[in-house]
């Protein structure tokens, strides 16, 4: 069946780059990041596995644990990672699924065989401490991700589920944020004493919370 935003992300038991791993149990109670790249050796899944090494400190800050997957085994991303820690400058620093039989792809649903019937796409989850799914993007195999747009999803996910707000369109860390339709305004005084400015009484804006 199909996973959507809400669900529990399905567990499961995995080889990676890093030894065995029962998924749960190596979540923790951190955030979470899988994803699935279409092969070991290929140029744009190069760059990016070497990216998010490079952004391991911004995901620690966070609290994320990142793991990625294909459907290769654990010996050619082994032999893979030689290749990315030379031409990215930044070794593998978290574990890579080797998902040769595809029991995590086809349980996440990672392989779209009217794209492409052997391999996975380019899918990202994000996963809270509750283990529940709360972003899923699917890019395609010839267009690398942008991880800083993972990063600003789980800024805006850590702050909205703290305070009672959203964030609008293009919204940058320290950008204006909304409070959200379900708090009414006696409400949003108690929340938000320092005040807001009402655009629309659907739209109030103010300075994001601490
Ligand atoms: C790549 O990572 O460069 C790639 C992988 C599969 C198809 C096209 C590009």
């Amino acid at each position: 069946m199909a996973i959507r935003l809400g669900d529990t992300a399905p567990d499961f038991t995995a080889t990676t780059t890093e030894g065995p791993v029962r998924f749960h149990e190596w979540l923790g109670d951190s955030w979470g990041v899988l994803f699935s790249h279409p092969k070991d050796f290929t140029p744009v899944c190069t760059t990016e596995l070497g990216e998010t090494a490079r952004l391991k400190p911004e995901f620690d800050k966070r609290h994320v644990k990142v793991m990625g997957l294909s459907v290769d085994p654990a010996d050619s991303h082994k032999k893979w990672a030689e290749d990315i820690k030379e031409t990215q400058g930044h070794a593998l620093n978290f574990p890579v699924v080797a998902d040769a039989e595809r029991k995590v792809s086809d349980l996440y649903d990672m392989i779209h065989p009217n794209a492409n019937d052997t391999l996975t796409v380019r899918s990202v989850l994000i996963i809270d401490p509750k283990k529940r799914v709360r972003l899923m993007l699917t890019y395609p195999a010839s267009t690398g991700r942008n991880f800083d747009e993972i990063l600003r999803v789980i800024d805006s996910l850590q702050l909205t589920d703290k305070h009672s707000v959203a964030t609008p369109v293009n919204w940058k860390p320290g950008n204006d944020v909304i409070i959200v339709p379900s708090v009414s305004d006696d409400d949003a005084k108690k929340k938000f004493p320092g005040g807001w400015k009402t655009l629309k009484p659907y739209l109030r804006v103010l300075p994001q919370p601490k």
